[in-house]
C-alpha cells in the first residue's frame, strides 16, 4: 500500500467479504484470507493499492491478468474466481492456498531435489497451458508459487502477462516482474517477451531452488540486470558439485542468452532436468595400461548420495540419484594363461601329484619281478 492509504482492515467488510488475515504484501497490493459472504467461502483477496486504480495501464494489466487466468484451464493455474473493483480498489477473489510459496519453503533449507523438479514440473505444466493460449505470465519467481500440503502446486500472479509482441502494458520504460528472474530481451530499449522469457526465469527458479541462492545475487537492481545481459550463467555444480555436469547444462541452456538458445519450452526444460538427473553417472574411464611406477590405479568418484537437509522428507519413489551400479572387484593382475609362469609352474605340481608317483612305485616294483624271474630262469 502506498503510505498515506487507508488500508483496507483485517475484520472489516469489504464489498461481499470479509477481510480475515494478511497473507502477504506485494509491490501492488495485499493478499488477504477473506469469506465471500454470498457463497459462504473463504478465498484469497488480493487488494490493490489504491494509487494502482488511478493507474490506466495497470487497470488494462489487472483486467487483462483476470481475462487471460479465466481462459486457462489447467490444474496449474490458480482458479480466478471474480474480481473487479471496490471502494476505489481493485481486487481479485482467487482460490485460497492453504500452503507456502517457494520462497518461504526455500527459506526453511535445502529442497530434496526431486521435490524441487516436482514443483517445476507442475509449474511447466502451467506454462505451457498458457503459452500455448498466446500468453505469457512475465513474473515467474518463488513467491508466484504456490504449493498445497499434498505438493499440488499452483502458479499465481498472471497480473503483467502480455500476449507475445504486444509490449509492456506500463508503456513507461516501467521494467515490470522481478529483475532476479528476467530474462535479458526484457530489458533494453525495446523490450520483448515470449514464451522463452518464461523459460529463462523457469531456469533461475531452478538454478535458486537446487542451490539456494539467486542465479546473480547483485547488490542492486542495476547489477542485476548487468549480469542476466552480460554474464554467463553460473555453473550450478559450482554450488552443488555433488549434482551431474548433464543437470548443470540444462540450466543453463535454460539461462541462455539468446532466446533461440534455449529449450523451446518449459515442459522441454522441466523433462530434460529430471532426464539429468536420473541418467546413471557415468562409468569411470577404462584402465588402458599399467600405472605409472608409484602412482596409484584411478578409481572412480562415486556421486555424493548424502542426503541434504530437507524441508520435507522426499518420497521413496523420486530419489535424486539412481541407486550406483555395484562393482565386483577384479583381480590385481592378469588372468593366468598357459603360457604364464604361473601356468607352468601349475603343470610342475601337476606332474608331482600322488597318483603320479603310485604309477612310479608300481612301474618299479615290475621291473624288479621281472628282473627275478630271469634271474630264476637262468639258473633253474
Ligand atoms: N491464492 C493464494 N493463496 C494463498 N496465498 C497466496 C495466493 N496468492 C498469493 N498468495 C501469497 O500472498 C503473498 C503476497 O502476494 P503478492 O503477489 O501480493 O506479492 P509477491 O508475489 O510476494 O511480490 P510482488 O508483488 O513483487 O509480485 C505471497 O506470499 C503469495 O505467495
Ligand atoms: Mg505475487
Amino acid at each position: 500500500m502506498s503510505p498515506g492509504d487507508a488500508e483496507p482492515r483485517m475484520g472489516a467488510r469489504f464489498g461481499h467479504y470479509t477481510l480475515r488475515e494478511v497473507i502477504g504484501r506485494g509491490g501492488m497490493g495485499q493478499v488477504a484470507r477473506a469469506t465471500d459472504t454470498r457463497l459462504g467461502r473463504d478465498v484469497a483477496l488480493k487488494v490493490m493499492n489504491l494509487d494502482v486504480a488511478t493507474h490506466a495501464d495497470y487497470r488494462a494489466r489487472f483486467q487483462r491478468e483476470a481475462e487471460i487466468v479465466a481462459r486457462l484451464t489447467d490444474p496449474h493455474v490458480i482458479p480466478i474466481h471474480g474480481y473487479g473493483e471496490i471502494d476505489g480498489r481493485l481486487y481479485l477473489d482467487m482460490r485460497l492456498v492453504e500452503g507456502r510459496n517457494l520462497a518461504q519453503l526455500l527459506a526453511m533449507g535445502q529442497l530434496e531435489v526431486s521435490r524441487v523438479l516436482d514443483i517445476l514440473g507442475q509449474i511447466a505444466d502451467a506454462l505451457e497451458s498458457a503459452h500455448r493460449a498466446g500468453l505469457v505470465h512475465r513474473d515467474v519467481k518463488p513467491s508466484n508459487i504456490l504449493v498445497d500440503p499434498r505438493g499440488f502446486t499452483y502458479l499465481v500472479d498472471f497480473g503483467i502477462a502480455a500476449t507475445p509482441g504486444e509490449g509492456d502494458v506500463t508503456g513507461e520504460g516501467e521494467v515490470v516482474g522481478s529483475a532476479a528472474y528476467m530474462a535479458p530481451e526484457r530489458f533494453g530499449q525495446s523490450p520483448r517477451a515470449d514464451a522463452r522469457s518464461d523459460v529463462y526465469s523457469l531456469a533461475c527458479v531452478l538454478y535458486q531452488a537446487l542451490t539456494g541462492s539467486k542465479p546473480f545475487p547483485g547488490p542492486d537492481t542495476a547489477a542485476v540486470i548487468a549480469a542476466h545481459l552480460r554474464t554467463p550463467p553460473p555453473p550450478l555444480r559450482r554450488r552443488r558439485p555433488d549434482l551431474p555436469v548433464a543437470l548443470d547444462r540444462v540450466v543453463a541452456r535454460g539461462m541462455a542468452k539468446r532466446p533461440a538458445d534455449r529449450p523451446a519450452t518449459a515442459g522441454e526444460l522441466m523433462r530434460a532436468a529430471k532426464a539429468a538427473m536420473a541418467a546413471p553417472a557415468p562409468a569411470p574411464a577404462p584402465v588402458t595400461g599399467p600405472p605409472a611406477p608409484g602412482v596409484p590405479p584411478a578409481r572412480p568418484v562415486p556421486r555424493s548420495a548424502a542426503p541434504r537437509p530437507s524441508a520435507r522428507p522426499a518420497t521413496p519413489a523420486a530419489r535424486p540419484h539412481p541407486p550406483q551400479a555395484v562393482r565386483m572387484p577384479q583381480p590385481a593382475g592378469p588372468a593366468p594363461t598357459a603360457a604364464s609362469p604361473a601356468a607352468s609352474s601349475a603343470a610342475s605340481s601337476a606332474a608331482h601329484s600322488p597318483t603320479s608317483t603310485r604309477w612310479l612305485l608300481l612301474g618299479a616294483i615290475a621291473v624288479v619281478v621281472f628282473i627275478v624271474l630271469l634271474i630264476a630262469l637262468v639258473l633253474g
